[in-house]
């Protein structure tokens, strides 16, 4: 299969590109950070890296068409691109605000947009994986309303997707990672003892002591779900956000 995958030079999407090149699947290393998605595609056997913009059409565009150039046509487009911050809602500035939207939720919509053309003027169906979140699923997570917001968008617009896409033989389905190591929670660590006034083992002990399974996730465990949602074994899943967070969020 050939693959794209947003957000890939670090955490969850670079785990997603390794799992799926290990699996011996072409791989696009697409990042805001072209370099970093240089060294991890250096890395990898069979990849090719693009810097990319997700606030960007033009840039999702040219590179959706570079990489179809590069690899072949494309089957499969995972959109894990996106950031976080931290603050109390009545805190919250436009900027936090509006970057986490047009990262989170319209990069991802764009992002599949983009996919979904491709795959139609290809003719032969594909597959597409948003990287939601918990944070999609369940409203009560402190300091993080916008990115709540973000991620609950993200869920909504896979079933729209779903919907829209299956007549021709796009499935669209999310991934919903709980705590997962990554840079990202690094930087959360910190942010959230530094607003609740605790340490920042006060703030893993909390995250481990709310999830039965009693350990952080890795980003491997979320390329895992990946790489099943994109295989035939999946062939009848759509439109489906599926959780990946030790039980710390059940529906
Ligand atoms: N780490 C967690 O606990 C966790 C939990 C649930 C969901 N997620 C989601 O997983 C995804 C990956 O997060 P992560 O933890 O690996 O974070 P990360 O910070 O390690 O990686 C995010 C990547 O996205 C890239 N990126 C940021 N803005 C971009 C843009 N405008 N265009 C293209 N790339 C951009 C960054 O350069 C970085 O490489 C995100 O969508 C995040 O919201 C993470």
């Amino acid at each position: 299969m050939t693959v794209l995958v947003t957000g890939a030079a670090t955490g969850i999407g670079a785990a997603i590109a390794t799992a799926f090149a290990r699996a011996g699947h072409s791989v696009a290393v697409t990042d805001l950070d072209g370099d970093g998605a240089e060294r991890l595609a250096q890395m990898i056997e069979g990849a090719a890296s693009f810097a990319m913009d997700v606030r960007s059409r033009s840039s999702i565009e040219s590179t959706c068409r570079a990489a179809v150039a590069a690899l072949g046509p494309l089957e499969v487009w995972v959109s894990s691109a996106g950031v976080s911050s931290m603050a109390r809602f009545v805190d919250l500035t436009d900027e936090e605000i509006d970057l986490n939207l047009d990262v989170n939720t319209r990069g991802t919509l764009i992002c599949g947009q983009v996919a979904a053309r491709q795959f139609i003027e290809q003719g032969r169906g594909g597959c597409i994986i948003n990287v939601a979140s918990m944070a999609g699923k369940r409203g009560g997570v402190p300091l993080l309303a916008h990115y709540v917001a973000s991620k609950f968008a993200v869920v909504g617009l896979t079933q729209a997707m779903a919907c829209e896409l299956a007549p021709y033989d796009i499935r669209v389905n999310s991934v919903c990672p709980g705590y997962v190591r990554t840079g990202m929670q690094d930087r959360e660590i910190v942010w959230e003892a530094e607003l609740k006034g605790i340490s920042t083992d006060d703030v893993v002990d909390f995250y481990v002591a709310d999830t039965p399974l009693r350990r952080l996730q890795t980003p491997e465990d979320v390329a895992s779900m990946a790489l099943f949602l994109a295989s035939d074994s999946a062939a009848s899943i759509t439109g489906e956000s599926v959780a990946i967070n030790g039980g710390s969020f059940m529906d």
